[in-house]
C-alpha cells in the first residue's frame, strides 16, 4: 500500500469534489486536480458531448483551469474515478501528452485513486511519474 502524504490527500480530496461536478451523458464521472506552480490546487471534471471528441477529460479541464489562473506549469496531478469500474484509474493517452506538455518535468507524480460512496479509497492509491506512464512523449 502506498503511503499517502498530506499533499496527495489534498489533491485527491479536491479531485473527488470535482468529480461530483462531472457532466456525463454516456460515460462515467472522473475528477482531477493539479498542483499549479503557484502552490494552489486547480480542479477539473470531465464534460461530455453527444458528439464524441467534443467533450473533455477531467485532467485537461484541470490543466486548463490552472492555465486560466496564470499557471503554465504544474507540479502534480491527481485523478479519482468511482470504484465500480473494472480498471484502475489512469489518464488516457491524450491526457498523458497534455500533462507532459504542462509538467515542470517528467518526474512529477500522477496520483490515482478509486472512490466509493463519496469517499476516496486511500488503500487503492497508485502513484506513478509522468515518465513511467508516458515514456515516449511527442515534442517538436
Ligand atoms: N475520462 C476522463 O475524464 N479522464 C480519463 O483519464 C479517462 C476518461 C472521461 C472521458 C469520458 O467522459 C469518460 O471518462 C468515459 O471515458
Amino acid at each position: 500500500m502506498v503511503v499517502v502524504g498530506e499533499g496527495e490527500k489534498r489533491l485527491l480530496e479536491a479531485a473527488l469534489k470535482a468529480m461530483k461536478r462531472a457532466s456525463v451523458l454516456w460515460g462515467f464521472r472522473v475528477g482531477a486536480a493539479v498542483l499549479g506552480n503557484d502552490g494552489k490546487v486547480y480542479e477539473g471534471c470531465n464534460v461530455e458531448s453527444w458528439v464524441s471528441g467534443l467533450g473533455t477529460c477531467a485532467e485537461r479541464c484541470a490543466i486548463n483551469h490552472a492555465v486560466l489562473h496564470g499557471n503554465q506549469k504544474i507540479k502534480e496531478v491527481a485523478i479519482v474515478m468511482n470504484a465500480d469500474k473494472p480498471h484502475a484509474p489512469r489518464p488516457c493517452g491524450a491526457c498523458l501528452q497534455y500533462i507532459y506538455d504542462f509538467a515542470v518535468n517528467s518526474k512529477i507524480k500522477i496520483v490515482m485513486a478509486k472512490a466509493e460512496r463519496g469517499k476516496v479509497l486511500f488503500e487503492t492509491v497508485q502513484v506513478k511519474t509522468v515518465r513511467e506512464l508516458f515514456p515516449y512523449p511527442y515534442r517538436k
